[in-house]
């Protein structure tokens, strides 16, 4: 995989905002990967943390590396939650659910204090939309549904936009931690993040999008030796 030490630098990084005693958001994917294996050995040494998953996969690595896990449902605060993203510019906008787990992160991530976002370079972009936008929609409808979003990120200022449902094992459409389907929206260029937010949180269908507007107040850069650290 590219980027290894990118992303473990910027993992690494990320674990100076850990503090005694926080119930900790953990990302799903790669970069968040190497999050939740640094924690588990701050944990090893000492450190008394819990965490909340944001997805079946990211349970199944805290489960195994003995990360203890609180159920989302008996949370009352989550004081920290770090992730990883496909794409992030230089507003801390961000587009994630290149893992299909964009609905549980996004919970996660709103319910927190603060969300810190740890990336290698290649994820930085001057204007969001090389990376297709994910889509989260309930299967019931979803070709209704994918007419909307099309209309929606046409409204919004994509010039272009192509929509396809992102596709599982067999071909059949991939079904996401929560039962749903994923549109990936190939834009090229999404010029107003904001308004396309806001055009498809109202579909009936989408359950939830993959932009991340005024969520991320952090970003950390892994580089080859190091980390950049920028905050919003
Ligand atoms: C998961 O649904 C995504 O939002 C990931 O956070 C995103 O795809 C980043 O993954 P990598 O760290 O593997 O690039």
């Amino acid at each position: 995989m590219a980027f290894e030490r990118e992303k473990e630098n910027a993992a690494t990084a990320a674990i100076e905002f850990v503090e005694d005693g926080m119930t900790l958001g953990l990302g799903t994917g790669s970069t968040a990967k190497f999050f939740v294996e640094a924690l588990a050995d701050e944990i090893a040494d000492g450190l008394v943390v819990r965490g909340v998953p944001t997805s079946e996969e990211t349970r199944r690595l805290a489960e195994s590396l003995g990360v203890p896990l609180v159920p989302v449902e008996q949370v009352d605060r989550i004081h920290l939650t770090v992730d990883g993203a496909d794409e992030v510019d230089d507003q801390a906008q961000l587009i994630k659910g290149g893992g299909a787990a964009l609905l549980r992160e996004k919970i996660i991530a709103n319910a927190s204090d603060l969300m810190i976002v740890i990336a290698d370079p290649s994820k930085q972009v001057e204007v969001l939309g090389s990376f297709p936008l994910p889509v989260e929609v309930t299967p019931f409808g979803f070709t209704i549904t994918a007419k909307k979003v099309y209309d929606a990120l046409k409204t919004s200022g994509v010039s272009r936009p192509r929509i396809d449902v992102r596709r599982g094992s067999g071909d059949k459409p991939l079904v996401t931690d929560g039962g749903n389907y994923i549109l990936d929206c190939a834009c090229s260029v999404i010029p107003d993040p904001a308004y396309a937010a806001e055009l498809l949180s109202v579909i009936p269908g989408v359950v939830e999008h993959g932009l991340f507007i005024g969520l991320a107040r952090t970003v950390i850069i892994g580089s080859d030796d190091g980390a950049s650290i920028f905050e919003y």
